[in-house]
């Protein structure tokens, strides 16, 4: 077994995808996995020089197959000690030493590009999931654990209708705005500052992760990948004195657009206890409804002590549906 570095360009790059989208029917066979061009455009983004987060690839080939693939990303403008880590292997080839193989050279990637801390993310839909007991294997802690949530659509007229009056209500002086893919150049550098916010106020347990540096230019470059992943974006947000104050954004491929992803949702500190979350979610939820119908559920994930998100999510009638954790190791 070799490892060899592979990238969005190169003849293996094909076979890297194949093996996530062989792990994702194996972990969740419901699902379609995620399409070879998703992997494609995040690996033009991060092997693009100027971007905000750089990466590689590599792929574990066993007898000429393709069996393992790792991917690394090196946060550019902030987070300069940390790296991210993908590492998967074929559901036929593991318990060979594969995954702990393609760990050990992202250790020497992380290291090589000067980080000291490697953070992975390990999908949970049931208990015993390999991925659990491999990090922990490798002395890995785990930092976060969340839950994700699904909600099947649609919501019931009546639930949807009941919960935005108690939200209206509650939020006399905010104006509501929805929009898609592209945030409009007034309201650009308030969408900067949420992001900021969301890598601070986000519930992230000991997840060894600090502040994240978000201007106008960084959001019009993630509006950018995420349209070239194939995915489109609704948003809605709640306006105040004409400042963003609020926001949530869906993700929804569009070559499958049966499951969207709840991205993120946030209110600034100053704003909340006015039910703002619930509004712009129903918002979103609306102009999902009329916009994009193929849509039948929408996954998110909550961190188990995110107590006012989850209550809005439950009460939107999203269930448990699997978890996920966050684990860490120090190089
Ligand atoms: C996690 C994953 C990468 C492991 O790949 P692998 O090639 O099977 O891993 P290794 O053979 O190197 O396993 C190393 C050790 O991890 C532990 N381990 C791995 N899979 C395990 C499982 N299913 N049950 C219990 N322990 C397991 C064992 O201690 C194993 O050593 P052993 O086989 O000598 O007992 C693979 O199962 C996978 O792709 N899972 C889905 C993606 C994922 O969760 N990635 C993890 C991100 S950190």
């Amino acid at each position: 077994m070799q490892i060899v570095e592979t990238g969005p360009d190169d003849e293996r790059f094909a076979a890297w995808c194949e093996v996530w989208a062989a792990t994702q029917r194996a972990d969740r066979p419901g699902e379609a996995p995620r399409p070879a061009s998703d992997h494609v455009a995040l690996g033009r983004r991060l092997t693009t020089p100027g971007g905000s987060v750089a990466g590689t690839h590599r792929a574990a080939v066993d007898d000429g197959a393709v069996v393992g693939a790792l991917r690394l990303l090196l946060p550019q403008r902030d987070n300069p000690s940390v790296a991210h880590l993908d590492v998967a292997v074929s559901p036929a080839s593991r318990r060979r030493g594969i995954g702990t193989a393609l760990l050990t050279e992202g250790v020497r990637l992380a290291a090589a590009a000067g980080r000291r801390s490697l953070v992975a993310e390990v999908d949970e839909p049931g208990p015993d999931t390999p991925g659990r007991a491999f990090a922990r294997a490798h002395g890995w802690t785990c930092d976060l654990q969340e839950t994700r949530r699904d909600l099947l659509l649609p919501v019931p007229g009546e639930r949807l209708a009941a919960l935005e009056a108690e939200a209206v209500a509650a939020s006399a002086g905010y104006a509501v705005v929805t929009w898609r893919d592209r945030t409009s150049d007034a309201l650009l550098d308030d969408r900067a500052l949420l992001s900021r916010r969301m890598s601070t106020d986000a519930p992230s347990g000991d997840v060894p992760v600090g502040e994240e540096d978000w201007d106008a230019a960084r959001v019009r470059e993630q509006e950018e990948v995420t349209l070239a992943r194939g995915r489109t974006v609704l948003s809605a947000g709640a306006l105040h004195d004409g400042r963003l104050v609020a926001f949530t954004d869906l993700h929804v491929p569009l070559a499958r657009p049966e499951r969207a992803s709840q991205s993120g949702t946030l209110v600034l500190r100053e704003h909340r206890g006015h039910r703002l979350g619930a509004r712009v979610k129903i918002a979103v939820l609306r102009e999902l409804a009329a916009t994009l119908p193929a849509v039948r559920r929408i996954s998110t994930y909550n961190s188990d002590g995110n107590r006012p998100m989850v209550a809005v999510n439950e009460a939107l009638g999203f269930r448990p549906a699997g978890r996920l954790s966050t684990w860490s190791t120090r190089l």
